[in-house]
Order: structure tokens, then sequence, then C-alpha cells
């Protein structure tokens, strides 16, 4: 395998233009390539405004962020993408287009070319299987905004070998990001293991047990998260946040612990789609009143442990099913999700018997799957936190 001198970005939209600014600050060659040269515009101008940012504070010296921003290049013809040693896809998350794209990639790159998907829902599998020379595509999924987030998933499709796979994990390493690794399936880590987050908290709401002022006080207060999950569903929108919650519920076969909430498609259909909107759980215009919480704190711990003991029965069953290690799992939450701490780090504190009690008390309860405890999780309670998976 050639070493890694010179990167193609297909796509710059968010994503697409933070991963270029990364590989130019790296030092790599980099070529951004768009179908929309108004998205290639925004995309120059942003990059040369965050790296202007850069120098101001102090992270980089003014040559450097020159010297960066000379490195890209900002093309409307798929042709310039030829020579790259690693083309990384961020276009719109549609299957199709997808493969599309990487069939006519693979007319025109080198044989050793490395090519990336930074898709989010997709199966990188699906998408590898459009090229001849599969074993060259592997998952590389960056988090928002790529800048200023460490972490990196990397994701071995079913064929891709070994020499590519640690190509890209240590081109990661080299590029200052923290990559973990995680099978192909649906969601990866950060995007299966954060579902109860929002999910828990909705079937709270949906079920009159806690309002979402609560909630999020609890959560934040509480269990010391940077947002509640209500205000966090606002922020992200629900179209996005609904959107990936669908989608990992159909691709898991529509595992009720996944189940989509019926409020929060309310609040998609009504347009209410958060902070962008000015309305979602939260009214966000001007005058609007925000909700008071009761602040109590036994019902608030009520509502953090059923919230934490699903998140951590999560995370212990992608471990149970071999999506990622224990380690990189807890990486993942923390970098990605900005989690105060790992959820199996956060299991050994609690004690996983107590996670277990009360994973078993809920089941009790609702006599569904969804609460169903995770065989890894039942173990660690059983023989301590290093029960083998
Ligand atoms: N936004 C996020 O938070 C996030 C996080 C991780 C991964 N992702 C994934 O990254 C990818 C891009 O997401 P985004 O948020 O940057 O989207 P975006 O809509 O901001 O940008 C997509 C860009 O791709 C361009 N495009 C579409 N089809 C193209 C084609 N055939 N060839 C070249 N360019 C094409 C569009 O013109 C647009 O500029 C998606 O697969 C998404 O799932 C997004």
């Amino acid at each position: 395998m050639n070493e890694i001198r010179s990167v193609a970005v297909v796509g710059s939209g968010a994503m697409g233009a933070g991963i270029a600014q990364v590989a130019a600050v790296a030092g790599q060659q980099v070529v951004v390539f768009d179908v929309s040269t108004a998205a290639l515009d925004r995309a120059r101008k942003s990059i040369a405004a965050n790296l202007k940012k850069l120098a101001e504070k102090g992270r980089l010296s003014t040559a450097e962020a020159l010297e960066a921003e000379a490195r890209i290049v900002f093309t409307a013809s798929l042709d310039d993408c030829s020579s790259a040693d690693l083309v990384i896809e961020a276009i719109a998350e549609q299957l199709d287009m997808k493969k599309k794209l990487f069939v006519e990639l693979e007319a025109r790159v080198a044989a050793d070319t490395i090519l990336a998907t930074n898709t989010s829902s997709l199966s990188v599998t699906a998408i590898a299987a459009a090229c001849e020379a599969a074993e060259r595509v592997v998952g590389l999924h960056f988090f928002n905004p790529p800048p200023l987030m460490a972490l990196v998933e990397v994701i071995r499709a079913v064929q891709t070998s070994e020499e590519v796979a640690q190509t890209a994990y240590s081109l990661m390493e080299s590029w200052g990001k923290r990559p973990v690794w995680a099978k192909d399936t649906p969601g990866f880590i950060v995007n299966r293991v954060a579902r109860p987050f929002y999910g828990e908290a909705l079937r709270l709401l949906d079920e009159g047990i806690a309002d979402m002022a609560t909630i999020d006080w609890a959560m934040t207060k509480l269990a010391g998260f940077r947002m509640g999950p209500f205000a966090l569903m606002d922020y992200i929108g629900h179209d996005v946040n609904y959107k990936v919650t669908e989608s990992v519920f159909a691709s898991f076969y529509n595992d009720p612990r996944y189940k989509p909430s019926f409020t929060q498609l309310r609040l998609l259909e009504a347009g209410h789609l958060g902070r962008k909107t000015g309305r979602g759980f939260y009214d966000y215009r001007e005058g609007a009143v925000m909700p008071a919480a009761t602040e109590e704190e036994r019902q608030g711990w009520l509502i953090c442990n059923r919230i934490l003991a699903m998140l951590i029965n999560e995370a212990a069953d992608a471990c149970h099913w071999g999506v990622a290690s224990r380690a990189d799992i807890d990486l993942a939450v923390t970098l990605g999700l900005n989690y105060p701490k790992g959820l199996f780090a956060w299991a050994a504190e609690w004690g996983a018997a107590n996670v277990v009690s009360q994973l078993d008390y809920l089941y009790e309860q609702y006599r569904e799957d969804r609460y169903r405890c995770s065989p890894l999780l039942r173990r660690m309670a059983k023989e301590g936190a290093d029960a083998v998976r």
C-alpha cells in the first residue's frame, strides 16, 4: 500500500468541508469535489474562515493556516480526483447515489487507491459491493464538526482487506484523530449506543412519568450530561434525530429497544423541528416561557437510573454482539457524544448487579423485550467487570 499523500473529498457540505480542512491541516494535498458550485463556494469560504480563526487563537501559525488553505483545490470535475491516494465520500445519505459514485470513482482512480465512505447509517458492505475491487472500501465515520470532534469510527466492510483497514486507522491517528473500530452494523457505535438517551426519555414522557423539563433537569444536574435529552433532540433537529431512530429501528428488524416515538413524529409532521424552526419540544420564540422542572432529587434519580440502565445495557449488548470493544465504546461515547463518563465505567461505579436489577424490574413491569438485559451485563454482574463476552 502506498503512503497516503493526497486526499480527495467528494461532497463539500457540512462534513466534506470539515474533513477537507482536517486533511489539509494534517499536511495532505486535498481535492474537494461537489456537483454544486454553490456548495464548493460555501466550503471554500468556511474553511478559510475556520483556518483564520485557528490562527487568531494561536492553534496554528498564520503561515500554517495559509499553507493548509493553499493545499486545498476545489473542483466541479470528478476527473480531478483521479490521482488521490484516498477518496473520502461525504455526499447525500442515499445508497443508490453512493454506489453510483463509487463505480464512477473506481473507473478513474489508481488500482490501490482507498475509497472511504462517511456514511452514518448505510451498510459499508452494500456500498463496497458496487466496486470491482471491494477490498479497497472502508468506512471512516467522522463526527460533526470534523475539525473539533476527535472521534472517527473505522468500519471494515465484509470485503475490506486488513491492509486497507489498518492503513485507514493509522492515517486517522496521524491526522490527530482518535479512531475506534466498529463492526458494520446499523448505527455503528455512537448512533446505536445513544438511542436510549432519547428513546427512554421519550418513553418516560409518553407514559406521563415525568415531564420534559424535569427529565432534562435530572439528566443534566444529577447525572451530569451537558444537555438533557429533549433540549438535545431540539438542538439536533427532529428531522435528523427521528430519521436516525427510524433507520436504526428498521435496520434491526423492528427491535422494540429502538422503537421511535409518535410524540417525536408528530413534531416532525408539524414542522416543529427544534431550535432551527423556533419550536420543538420547547418554544424558542421570543417571549416564550420555558417550562419549569420539578426539582425533586428522589424522583430525579429514578429518571436518571432508568435512562442510564438502558444506555449501559445498550453498550453491553453492542459489545456482546462484537460491534466494538468496551474501551472503544467508552471512548466513542465520551468523545463522540460528550457523555460525562464511559458507560462501562458507569456500570463499574454503579455496580453491574444494580444495573441488572433495574433492567429486570423494568422487564417485570412491562414484560416487553425492550427491557431484556444483555447476556454480557448479566455475566458482568456475576463474574465481575471483566467477564468475557
Ligand atoms: N451532518 C452530520 O452530522 C453527519 C455526521 C456524520 C456523517 N454524516 C454523513 O456524511 C454525509 C454527508 O453529510 P452532510 O451533513 O455533509 O450533508 P450535506 O447535505 O451538508 O452535504 C452533502 C453534499 O454532497 C453534495 N453531493 C450530493 N450528491 C453528490 C454527488 N453525486 N457528487 C458530489 N457531490 C454530491 C451536495 O451538493 C452537498 O454539497 C452523509 O452520508 C451523512 O450521513 C453526516
